[in-house]
């Protein structure tokens, strides 16, 4: 929707700017003609006031700590439904019908199994290689295997490739793990649901037969619920922008994951509970409260703070209730971690300093904490975080396709560096 225009006066010339109002949440600036009319770009590197795009997937508000995928809150999302239910909505943008959802969970099923040649690939990393540069590189090689979806003109092929990497991600995701642990590979089980497959490709083992945990394959399935997608961070507007250049679904989810990697995003969650592994015991924690807030200190609280969320993130309270359910049932009632995170949390939220600067928990808190008693390393942790996120990539990638205003993304910039000059001959520098 158009809304009223906004003057913008540059070097004495003030040219009115259209702007345009959404359905809810800031309305925006559209500065697509302000270079053509003024010479002046705008300067947003953080892209702290920047819509990149027009979306109908996620509205996030970050005052109240609202999460809203298509329109339906994250907490009634992650309480009533289960993740292949959310991957439909993000998709198709309302959530299935019974008959919809069936025909859903069927497809994805029957095309968990990877080509056999993928098991190759691993046998060539270090035993110890790090499973997100796994989940790159294998990722990244499916396009060298299906060449039938990679036509992203073809809204069908389009499809067949969003449901290929859903349905795949969890069975390369277990076998990066079975790879680092030097474990055999376990097939994924048509008769199992999504995250129950997950749980037992990563933890049964030939010698005896994995039964399946319904408290544990819940929680599972929940925190892929909550790590599903989230606008337009930091990996989402990678994988828009790698696909704006027409490159082909598999290498830009592979572009998605080796952004989600660093410790500031999705490697928060492992980063975060080393830190609380680092910390040890409840009285070091002023120690590291003290260091956080030290201007000279590079150290950061990991699992505090957010671009967005100056509010609580509605994920982590879901997040700290299913860590409190899974504990429970593995009957870990003193865990030192989480004994030390809900005393961090306690502190930092009492704290001026982090009240000031509006620092909350966020997922990746308390994720970690689960995903340890869960079973899975902490070098597993952002692979989940990408296992689930790919729905998000994958659904903002069709819908920036789709998208009639879409162009191949490409920013200019400040130019800060030497003005012109003439070359000179080694004989006289
Ligand atoms: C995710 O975007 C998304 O939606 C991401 C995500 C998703 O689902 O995709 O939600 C997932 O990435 C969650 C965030 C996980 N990252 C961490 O937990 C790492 C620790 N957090 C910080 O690195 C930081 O808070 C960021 C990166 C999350 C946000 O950085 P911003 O928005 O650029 O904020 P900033 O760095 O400018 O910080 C503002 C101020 C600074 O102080 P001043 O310079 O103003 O004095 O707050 C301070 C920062 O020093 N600050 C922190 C802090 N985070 C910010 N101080 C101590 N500890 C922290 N964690």
């Amino acid at each position: 929707m158009t809304g009223k225009g906004a003057d913008v006066s540059v070097g004495g010339k003030t040219i009115e700017l259209p702007t345009r109002s959404g359905t809810i949440g800031p309305d925006v600036i559209d500065i697509g003609t302000l270079y053509k009319n003024t010479g002046t770009f705008t300067y947003d590197p953080g892209f702290t006031s920047t819509a990149s795009c027009e979306s109908k997937i996620t509205y996030i508000d970050g005052d109240e700590g609202v999460l809203l995928h298509r329109g339906y809150p994250i907490e009634q999302l992650a309480e009533h439904g289960d993740f292949l239910e959310v991957c439909y909505l993000l998709l198709y943008g309302d959530l299935p019908t019974k008959a919809q959802k069936d025909d859903f969970d069927h497809r994805v099923t029957h095309h968990t199994m990877v080509h056999e040649q993928m098991s190759r690939f691993f046998t060539g990393f270090r035993r110890d290689a790090h499973p997100m540069a796994v989940m790159c590189g294998c990722v990244g090689a499916l396009s060298a295997f299906y060449h039938d979806s990679t036509d992203i003109t073809d809204p069908h092929q389009r499809m067949v490739a969003s449901l290929r990497m859903i349905a795949k991600m969890p069975t390369i995701a277990a076998m990066a793990y079975k790879y680092h642990i030097g474990q055999p590979f376990v097939y994924p089980k048509n008769d199992l649901d999504y995250a129950s497959n997950f749980l037992r490709m990563c933890f049964a083992v030939p010698c005896e037969e994995y039964v399946v945990n319904p408290v544990l394959s819940r929680a599972m399935d929940r925190i892929f619920i909550l790590h599903a997608d989230h606008e337009q961070n930091a990996s989402t507007s990678t994988v828009r922008l790698a696909g704006s250049s027409g490159a082909n679904p598999f290498a830009c989810i592979a572009a998605g994951i080796a952004c989600l990697w660093g410790p500031a995003h999705g490697g928060a969650n492992e980063a975060a509970l080393n830190m609380l592994a680092e910390i040890g015991s409840v009285d070091r924690i002023p120690e590291y409260v003290a260091r956080a807030k030290d201007k000279n200190d590079p150290f950061r609280l990991m699992g505090f703070g957010h671009r967005v969320y100056k509010n609580y993130d509605p994920r982590a309270r879901i997040m700290q209730k299913t860590t409190h359910e899974v504990l429970g049932e593995l009957g870990i009632k003193d865990d030192p971690m989480l004994e030390v995170a809900m005393e961090l949390e306690r502190i930092a939220l009492t704290d001026e300093y982090f009240i000031e600067k509006k620092l909350y928990p966020n997922i990746d808190f308390y994720s970690g904490i689960t995903l340890k008693a869960l079973g899975f390393p902490t070098t597993m942790f952002t692979v989940l975080f990408a296992l689930a996120r790919t729905v998000g990539w994958i659904a903002q990638w069709n819908e920036m396709i789709e998208d009639p205003e879409q162009r191949i993304g490409r920013p200019r910039q400040l130019y800060i560096g030497e003005p012109k000059r003439d070359y000179t001959p080694v004989s006289k520098r």
